[in-house]
């Protein structure tokens, strides 16, 4: 994001018309992660440049790696310059933004460790004025999810230190669990020690702009809600696309694969935006009941059914961008004949009385020609041509693409009379580009979550019920796939839109991707 884009951007002074949070620390755990330095102390920079937090905000890094405080300040602020590719100018901002940071070397399973935690908290409250406001960010690997949470507990911590007056939430990143027994288990653990109303589960991908511009669309818009349903719509795409492969992620991805890393989450987040009926209220209970119950409409898939409703593919050696790339059993940390998915199709359906028969085909995958997330919407064809004789014959239905990322925007496709004397139509786009309209880069989704967690705002956070429902939908698949071995597993080259079965999946219901 190039620097000069915060201080003058209209969508940045949005944010700005919001309420400034009460002064708190934030701890985060996993400090020495990748997550910390790429996003999360990158967003913070940002929200503090820009006057959004209180001037006693602080954070605590904890991390297994032993570090001085000084060190961890150096690391970040590297962190901040490059990955927001500041200039020297910024070096007085960095270098005040270095000030609020400290940091513990906590192995997290030592209670020793929560009691210096919690002296350094007080200290901070005392010197920079956080009054007891905390905020704990798990950004760990998940394993270490439930001793953290009950070690917070059982130093005093989990609770507010002064109830009615201070508050402390946790976010808890994803993974949440590893199946729905898992996931149950985790928020068995987490609300042992925290109240529902503290615990905000992360997913990044509801912070994105143009994720939360899908519900302005519909519900701002009195144009579109009336045919958003079965009668008009034909089906729905919802694609995540992503040229990066595993990176050096291997081992995680390993015991994670696709469906677990995206469309559990994401894909499924995205899923009941869409599909979701109207809430009585932009409010965050109105908004997850409505999200929960279209989770709850969608049509269980028993696992004997998995091979008809869901393709999984690898990525093989290929090219991406011109570029070479191995396969993913060549890459660090994966297993030589691993049956990890790294590409899934799956077709569903929600039922109930709006999307009744109404197909959903979601599909995500990694190293795939470009990075690109688009949602569909593909109308019903007219009952009757009319135009026989004027390449009417082939036309496309309309479609509504609402682009995610990158050139986050929404077209509409239909169709128009070529110019001349003979009755000729072709499709054509009417289009809306954030960039064009709005002149500026929005806000990073950890932006948008973090401000809104010390804000108390959980609306773009999920609910347990929501977590749970996800998992209930997609362990049968899992389980069908264990049992499957690498039976079923497709391969695809990398750079290319998955494997050729993917083709197959969807055309065999007379329906094509999207071309993106
Ligand atoms: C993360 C996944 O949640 O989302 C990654 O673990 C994936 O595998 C990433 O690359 C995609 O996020 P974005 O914001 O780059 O689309």
């Amino acid at each position: 994001m190039p620097e000069t884009a915060a201080l003058t951007n209209p969508l940045r002074e949005g944010i700005r018309l919001r309420r400034t949070p009460d002064p708190c620390s934030m701890v985060i755990f996993g400090a020495s992660g990748d997550l910390t330095r790429r996003k999360l102390i990158p967003a913070l920079f940002y929200l503090s440049r820009e006057g959004m937090l209180a001037p006693g905000f602080s954070v605590v890094g904890c991390a297994r790696t032993p570090n001085t405080e000084e060190a961890f300040r150096r690391e970040m602020a590297g962190a901040v310059k490059k990955f927001l590719q500041l200039t020297t100018e910024s070096d007085a901002f960095v270098e005040a933004f270095g000030k609020t940071l400290h940091y513990v070397a906590d192995d997290f399973g030592d209670p020793k460790a929560y009691a210096m935690l919690k002296g350094v908290l007080e200290r901070l409250d005392q010197e920079r004025g956080t009054s007891g406001n905390r905020l704990f960010y798990l950004a760990t690997p998940p394993s270490f999810f439930p001793v953290i949470v009950q070690h917070l507990g059982g130093a005093g911590l989990a609770k507010p230190q002064v109830p009615g007056k201070t508050w402390t939430h946790i976010i808890i990143e994803k993974p949440f669990g590893q199946s729905l027994e898992s996931a149950r288990d985790l928020n068995r653990v987490v609300t042992g020690d925290f109240s529902e109303n503290q615990i905000y589960r992360i997913d990044h991908y509801l912070g994105k702009e143009t994720v939360q511009n899908l519900l302005v669309f519909r519900f701002a818009n009195g144009v579109f809600e009336p045919f958003w349903n079965r009668r008009y719509i034909d089906h729905v795409q919802i694609t995540v696309a992503e040229e990066l492969g595993v990176e050096n992620r291997g081992s995680y991805y390993e015991e994670s694969g696709l469906l677990r890393d995206m469309i559990q989450n994401h894909v499924l987040q995205l899923l009941s935006l869409v599909a979701m009926e109207p809430p009585a209220t932009f409010e965050a209970t109105a908004v997850r009941d409505e999200k929960a119950k279209v989770l709850r409409s969608i049509r269980p898939m028993p696992a004997s059914r998995v091979p008809d409703f869901v393709l999984r593919g690898q990525y093989s050696e290929g090219l991406v961008g011109g570029k070479k790339e191995i396969g993913y059993r060549s890459e660090p940390k994966v297993a030589p004949a691993s049956n990890t998915e790294t590409y899934a199709a799956v077709k569903l359906f929600i039922d109930n009385w709006r999307w009744a028969d109404v197909p959903f085909y979601l599909r995500s995958g990694k190293r795939l020609p470009k990075r690109v997330s688009e949602i569909s919407i593909q109308f019903r064809r007219v009952p009757h041509l009319l135009f026989r004789g004027s390449g009417a014959e082939g036309i496309e239905p309309n479609v509504i693409s609402i682009r995610l990322q990158p050139n986050e925007g929404i077209s509409l496709k239909f169709c128009a009379k070529l110019p001349g004397t003979s009755m000729q139509i072709r499709p054509v786009k009417m289009e809306f580009r954030y960039g064009e309209s709005f002149g500026a880069t929005p806000p990073t989704a950890y932006e948008t979550l973090l401000l809104d967690c010390m804000l108390g705002d959980p609306t773009l956070f999920n609910r347990d019920d929501a977590v749970e429902l996800s998992w209930e939908f997609v362990d049968p698949i899992l389980e069908r796939w264990k049992q499957d071995g690498g039976k079923g597993l497709a391969f695809y080259p990398a750079g290319s839109w998955g494997p050729p079965e993917a083709d197959d999946f969807i055309e065999r219901d007379g329906r094509q991707w999207q071309r993106l």
